[in-house]
């Protein structure tokens, strides 16, 4: 009994299945090469990647200083806290502050001498003078608030 080879309903069902995968990876393929340099187009640029980090090297602040150091057009504050600042720092009353979180959540641990932070107030954005106001901390001349040297304000 001969095959009927003209008919296309009596193809091979294995290869009918091949063509039908191999089609839909074709498609799939397509959609990742239109797609993906959409997707990619959305990342940083190499250059906002560079101006993302700075470094600096922390031996250049001496115990009881600052170091204001510029990044993405803001000043940072580094700050090397003396014994007695960090002690009122942790001795700070939780209840007392508007802003209450322990120090020990402020700060790196082993490396609680050091202070990194925006020197931006919290108010209004204007830049604290260094180790005055109330707590020694910062004070901002804008509109009178103070900070110990957590910083709370
Ligand atoms: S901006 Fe600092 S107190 Fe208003």
């Amino acid at each position: 009994m001969a095959e009927d080879q003209g008919d296309p309903h009596n193809q091979d069902p294995n290869r009918r299945d091949f063509i039908h995968i191999a089609a839909g990876a074709a498609a799939v393929g397509a959609g990742v090469m239109v797609a993906w340099p959409l997707i990619n187009q959305m990342n940083p640029s190499a250059d906002t990647l560079a101006l993302a980090s700075i470094e600096f090297d922390m031996s250049k602040v001496q115990e009881g200083q600052q170091v204001v150091i510029k990044w993405q057009g803001k000043p940072v504050f580094v700050r090397y806290r003396t014994a007695k600042e960090i002690q009122e720092a942790v001795a700070a009353p939780m209840s007392a502050l508007k802003d209450p979180q322990p120090d020990s959540e402020r700060v790196k641990a082993g490396h609680q001498q050091y202070l990194v932070l925006l020197g931006n107030c919290t108010h209004l954005g204007c830049i604290p003078t260094f180790a005055a106001g109330d707590y020694g901390g910062w004070f901002c001349p804008c509109h009178g608030s103070t900070y110990d040297t957590s910083p709370h304000p």
